[in-house]
């Protein structure tokens, strides 16, 4: 039976776990925290930093594959351990590209891949020189996350909140929509794609409201979207699950923002919503099986499920009995022990063929399902 490993324990890891039991692969883990949402589900648990070289390297030195579900690693060790016959899902070179907004947006350059314009800054007397390029977005190079590490400069007022450190300075785009793309490539470089999926902010948090599935997006647009998503991933020359984000402008134009080449959040509603979801397929690329079926089985809608402002400490899901009894409303509740703000504790994926359903039951289980401490 092969082995193989996920290199991190989060709620990705523990939704590709869910999916592995379905398969022959014994599955192993590496994270620091040993009540993390994956460490029960693997056949093996291995506690250590997926930062560290010498953790990652006898991680991986038992298996024959590893995956990761965060891009944050020790990409030394899995290149040294890729060279040592250990296939790595994705490919380290790819990692390295990822983990750098600014090899990131190079990449697009050198690949013909439509992305906003930008700049690299070094400093803040970099941004400082740059006035002329506002309205710009100013993104750290590496390091950030969910939105942490990403600041919009509109004018000079706004320089102080740039960052002193390498940074991508790019155009800010008039987005009508921002989408994402997930598409699975085999060893052999057969190519599949999910339908797009089109994310929802709630303008006041700043925060992915809702994510709906398929996008509501012009014919051309659609096809141009998938066009860009394809050539972006299969320029990687890798096997793996890819995410593409892009924005699409109000001219039709479509950008690509950024590529997690891994499972990812916006592939969630994949679990129910469609044939294979993305955790099974990426089972399949790597144990070499056929690719799954991505059609929709019924257009879906997914929210997440947050840690509620003023409440820290251990979790409790006010109103989720009561919410169970929405039809075709399927609840993922992550395990964490400790509940914060704002941090993601779960997700819900809604099916209907009628997207005032989507709405009205996704409105629904926003009010009356929170995150919160038994006691505040
Ligand atoms: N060039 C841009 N113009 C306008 N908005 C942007 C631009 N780049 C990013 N954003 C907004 O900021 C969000 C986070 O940026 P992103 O680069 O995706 O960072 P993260 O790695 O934190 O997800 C995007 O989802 C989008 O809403
Ligand atoms: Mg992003």
């Amino acid at each position: 039976m092969q082995k193989i490993g996920i290199l991190g324990g989060g709620q990705l890891g523990r939704m590709l776990l869910q999916a592995a039991a379905n398969y022959p692969v014994e599955t192993h883990v590496l994270e620091n925290d040993g009540h993390c949402p994956a460490a029960h589900l693997c056949h093996y648990f291995t506690k250590g930093d997926i930062k560290n070289y010498d953790d990652v390297y006898a991680f991986g030195k038992k298996l024959d594959a590893v995956t990761i579900e965060i891009e944050n690693v020790n990409i030394d060790a899995l290149e040294q351990l890729e060279k040592e016959g250990v296939q790595v899902f994705p490919k380290p070179a790819v990692l390295r590209i990822i983990c750098s907004k600014a090899l990131q947006k190079s990449y697009y350059s050198e690949h013909k891949i439509p992305t906003s314009p930008y700049l690299l800054t070094h400093n803040i007397d970099d941004l400082a020189q740059n006035t002329d390029f506002l309205p710009a977005v100013h993104k750290l190079a590496e390091g950030g996350y969910d939105g942490k590490g990403v600041q919009v400069i509109n004018d000079k007022s706004d320089m102080t909140k740039g960052f002193d450190a390498l940074s991508v300075l790019e155009k800010k785009v008039d987005i009508k929509k921002e989408i994402a793309m997930m598409i699975a490539v085999a060893t052999d470089g057969k190519m599949v794609l999910y339908p797009p999926v089109e994310m929802v902010f709630d303008p006041s948090l700043n925060l992915l409201a809702y994510q709906l599935c398929p996008a509501e997006l012009d014919r051309e647009v659609y096809f141009k979207a998938e066009a860009i998503a394809l050539s972006t991933v299969r320029n990687f020359n890798s096997a793996g699950i890819f995410a593409v984000e892009m924005f699409v402008t109000p001219q039709g134009d479509v950008l690509v923002n950024e590529t997690a080449p891994r499972v990812h959040n916006s592939g969630h509603h994949t679990i129910e919503a469609h044939y294979s979801s993305q955790f099974d397929m990426l089972w399949r690329v790597m144990l070499n099986y056929p690719l799954g079926s991505t059609d929709a089985i019924m257009p879906s809608l997914m929210q997440n499920i947050i840690g509620a402002e003023g409440f820290s400490g251990e979790a409790y899901y006010e109103g989720l009995e009561e919410m169970l009894k929405i039809e075709n409303a399927f609840f993922h509740i992550y395990g964490k022990k400790e509940t914060k703000p704002g941090r993601k504790m779960g997700h819900v994926t809604i099916v209907s063929n009628e997207k005032a359903d989507l709405l009205h039951k996704a409105n629904k289980i926003k009010y009356n399902l929170s995150v919160v401490t038994k006691e505040p």
